[in-house]
């Protein structure tokens, strides 16, 4: 029998070439492998986007066609809406009677977020304050530990930054199966070595940044985007020797146009090519890597009824095996 994996995403915006590299190659490499489930974790977007909700809906779609651009198959996997499984709910109620406050409130995740979002800091940033001082929000991780054994996922293919929620989930599992009954099963994080890629900014590439490349980027927009990117600061003219070591621009070289890296040393180094051609000749590099994913992502999105349909019945099928779990667990803590 094929092991089974668990990971998802908040629709909260655009998906973009640092998910590519950081998640979703390595979601289309596993659902071979794995029998895999995929999930928007859309309850996880309203946490944070409650107070103007709007464009969730289309972030779902449009989230969805990116993801299938990327090569996930719906006839390999399980694609499907968190919200359109009511027992994520149900598991997530009993887990938040068992999990102390204590184990939340020290989570980093937690303590960085009301950090970063709080108004002074969310200014400095560039980024959307949001006041993330809730209930729901302490209650993060307890939501998705349920997200994950609701399914009994053995496995959970995640970025470091989500580790601290996987350890959580093996807390919260161990407490339930020694208070209750051994049902619930300790899943392990799948940490797959990713290129790191900086934004346009040199600064973490994130949505709240605003400095990503998005697959629904056209290509004047990523020419645009790729032009304001930082260079060598050392080099200021088009004459002076530049560091590629030192050069955003490089490091993309590295992931998008390998075969031209050693070229791109040299125009630097020797001060052959002045950076922006350099960042022009790697605006096309980018633009033809994502080509495929873009044209395949634009076909579904003119076809939303057909997205629709791949989520109504890959939220039936997860159901299907949440449904199975919610009666074992509900009979183990008295609740039926
Ligand atoms: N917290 C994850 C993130 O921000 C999203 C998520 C929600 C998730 N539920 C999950 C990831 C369950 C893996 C498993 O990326």
């Amino acid at each position: 029998m094929k092991k089974r994996i668990l990971s998802g995403m908040r629709p909260t915006g655009p998906m973009h070439i640092g998910h590519l590299l950081g998640a979703l190659k390595n979601w289309a490499r596993l659902q071979d492998e794995y029998e895999s489930f995929f999930m928007v974790a859309d309850w996880h977007a309203l946490m944070s986007e409650y107070e103007d909700p709007r464009e969730i809906q289309n972030n779902i779609i449009e989230m969805v066609a990116d993801w299938i651009g990327c090569g996930l198959d719906p006839e390999k996997c399980t694609i499907f809406v968190q919200s359109r499984v009511p027992e994520h709910l149900e598991l997530c109620m009993i887990l938040s009677d068992i999990t102390p406050l204590s184990w939340l409130e020290r989570c980093p995740t937690y303590k960085e977020q009301l950090r970063e979002m709080n108004p002074a800091l969310a200014r400095k940033g560039g980024v959307k304050s949001r006041n993330l001082t809730t209930y729901g929000f302490l209650g993060y991780p307890v939501l998705q530990a349920a997200d994950i054994l609701v399914y009994k996922a053995d496995t959970v293919p995640v970025g470091e930054d989500q580790l601290a929620h996987l350890e959580l989930t093996r807390e919260i599992t161990r407490k339930f199966n020694n208070l209750y009954k051994k049902i619930l099963v300790e899943p392990h994080p799948l940490l797959t070595k990713t290129p790191r890629i900086l934004g346009l900014d040199n600064r973490k590439m994130s949505k709240s940044y605003g400095n990503y490349i998005a697959f629904k980027d056209e290509p004047a927009v990523i020419k645009k985007k790729v032009g304001s990117m930082i260079t060598d600061p050392k080099r200021i003219r088009k004459t002076d020797k530049g560091h590629h070591d030192l050069c955003n621009v490089y490091s993309y070289y590295e992931i998008f146009n390998k075969p031209l890296t050693k070229e791109a040393r040299d125009w630097c180094a020797n001060a052959k090519k002045g950076c922006t051609e350099c960042k022009a000749i790697l605006a096309d590099s980018l633009i033809d890597y994502l080509k495929d994913i873009r044209k395949k992502r634009e076909e579904l999105t003119s076809d939303k009824e057909r997205i629709l349909k791949i989520l109504k019945e890959g939220s039936e099928k997860a159901r299907g095996v949440a449904s199975e779990t919610i009666d074992e667990v509900k009979k183990a803590a008295g609740m039926a």
